[in-house]
């Protein structure tokens, strides 16, 4: 099979057709020993993921910033911060990306700032000074916030700085102040530092927490205010005039109209969304309270969308990213079944019509991590602790939430190689490096050919190569089967039916006499039974006038 056939860029809905690869930059590839990753790693990997045959490159922010929350906490949209390196080492990454087919798409905090960025220091220096209302502040009294609202990580959302008399509202960390996008300055201010990004070959941006930027916090809304789609037409108009710059936006809100609204082409906001629907069904409300997946529920969610947006929006497509954890620790097997769960899911997936995202690691089957407490980074989680502790909740069950759900089962280095830290770097990465790096490294994966990154570059190959993919309608089968997940994709003369076993038993699957005769796309075993092995997931194509 063709290694890569390269997109033609020059189509405005070029990424329709593309496979994105996350990047979370602080832990890639180290290349000047502290421990961190940086820009000059990623570009020393670019071969890597040429061969894995990706067309882009979403980098988590690598902007300059006091890194309260790992670079989502911006002190300057126009400059590259220090540990990951200069700004020379940005332009370099991005022509050497590009000459390989690879695009890069930055990741942008709209919503809200560092604390540390200037226009905040300005911000809090008095009522009157012309950046004040860049951010969201309200009269108070030291001990009564203008309301009750929570922050995401915990705590109140309002901050009280004394000599304003005032308090200022965050949805996230007390150093993540929420941006006014009701000033016009303010959007303004964003829309230059996204040109600047564009001049130097930028060609698109994930835009972080993207449907909260609306807020009304007198009327405690923080996602989806009556402005939003408003503001979004003008970041659209103002911000990405070039025809195929590409975005997607983070909404955790979005349900399938919404979704409609924020990718349908004619409305000018954005090319498509990530949307949570999927990644929250095995959650009691939240996210640290896990429930076995109900996979019925999962085909007729994955249905919903594929249907509810086919021809009128865009799907993105995804189990991971840096604050979910790891998907084949999640619904697979991370241990006897470790390759196949990790190839079937990787197949549920890949067979969708949308724009799939793989994120770091995920080609080779990277697994969570258990870490005593001290030993995690991200403050979610030393939140998380501290009150479910003075809550009462046992230790014990805490350290299972962090376990299963923390954002740092997502975050730990790179596996290159069975070098001392992974061949991460040659220093004490920031975090730990998951002890299963002799076995699970990109090396080892390069050196099989059945392993589980060859499966995610055939599956990339395949979109390229059969329009179905990317383009065919979606028919779910046996809905109700608690065991197999199975669905067809018709494009003009083109059927491709997908089928995933995703439990550790063998079960009974009938294909549908359509598929008599079909083609084997790829599968995850060898020879083909008449029972689903555990795991077993396979792609049959027939071709029919
Ligand atoms: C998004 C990011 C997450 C960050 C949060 C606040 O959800 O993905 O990592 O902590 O926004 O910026």
């Amino acid at each position: 099979m063709a290694n890569r056939t390269a997109l033609d860029k020059t189509q405005p809905d070029w990424w329709k057709q593309a496979v994105f690869y996350q990047i979370y930059p602080k832990s890639f590839q180290d290349t000047d020993g502290d421990g961190l990753g940086d820009l000059q790693g990623i570009i020393k990997r670019l071969d890597y993921l040429q061969t894995l045959g990706i067309d882009g490159i979403w980098l988590s922010p690598v902007f300059a910033s006091p890194q309260a929350d790992n670079g989502y906490d911006i002190s300057d949209y126009c400059a590259i911060d220090p540990m990951f390196g200069t700004m020379d080492d940005m332009e370099h990454l991005i022509r050497a990306a590009k000459k390989r087919g690879i695009s890069i798409i930055m990741d942008l905090v709209l919503n809200h700032s560092s604390d540390e960025h200037p226009w905040f220091l300005e911000a809090r220096k008095s009522r009157e000074n012309p950046y004040h209302d860049f951010y969201v502040w309200r009269d108070g009294t030291p001990d009564t916030p203008p309301n009750d609202m929570q922050a995401v990580f915990g705590g109140s959302a309002w901050t009280y700085v004394p000599h304003l008399r005032q308090y200022y509202f965050h949805q996230f960390l007390e150093k993540q102040p929420d941006l006014n996008w009701e000033n016009p300055a303010l959007r303004n201010a964003l829309y230059q530092a996204i040109r600047f990004w564009t001049d130097k070959g930028i060609e698109g941006f994930r835009l972080d927490v993207i449907d909260q930027i609306a807020k009304e916090p007198d009327r405690k809304i923080t996602a989806n205010g009556s402005r939003l789609h408003e503001f979004l037409q003008e970041l659209h108009r103002e911000a990405f005039p070039q025809a195929g710059i590409v975005t997607v936006g983070e909404t955790w809100s979005a349900d399938i109209d919404r979704a409609r609204l924020f990718s349908a082409p004619e409305r000018k906001e954005l090319s498509m969304v990530f949307q949570f629907e999927h990644i929250c069904l095995d959650q009691a409300g939240e996210k640290w309270d896990a429930i076995p997946l109900d996979l019925p529920r999962l085909k007729d969610c994955v249905r919903r969308w594929q249907q509810g947006l086919h021809t009128e929006g865009w799907n993105s497509l995804f189990f991971n990213n840096h604050d979910l954890p790891r998907i084949v620790s999640r619904w697979g097997d991370d241990t006897t079944y470790r390759v196949a769960s990790a190839k079937m899911l990787a197949t549920m997936l890949h067979g969708l019509q949308g724009t799939p995202y793989i994120y770091q690691g995920e080609e080779l089957g990277m697994t969570n991590i258990r870490l005593p407490i001290t030993a995690y980074v991200d403050p979610e989680i030393h939140n998380l602790y501290r009150d479910r502790l003075a809550k009462g909740v046992p230790e014990e069950e805490i350290m299972q939430s962090i376990w299963a759900r923390g954002r740092d089962n997502a975050r730990t280095p790179m596996q290159w190689n069975t070098e001392p830290f992974a061949g991460f770097s040659t220093a004490e990465p920031w975090l730990p490096v998951n002890p299963n790096y002799q076995t699970i490294n990109a090396q080892a994966a390069l050196d099989d050919p059945d392993s589980v990154f060859w499966y995610y570059q055939k599956l990339i190959a395949l979109r390229k190569r059969y329009p179905v993919i990317g383009r065919g309608d979606f028919t779910l089968l046996c809905p109700q089967d608690t065991r197999v997940f199975a669905y067809v994709r018709r494009w003009n003369e083109q059927k491709l039916c997908v089928i995933c076993n995703f439990t550790a038993e063998t079960v009974p699957f009938a294909v549908p006499e359509d598929f008599d005769g079909a083609e084997t796309l790829l599968a995850n075993y060898k020879d083909t039974g008449a029972m689903l092995r555990p795991y077993e997931a396979k792609m049959l194509l027939v071709t029919a006038p």
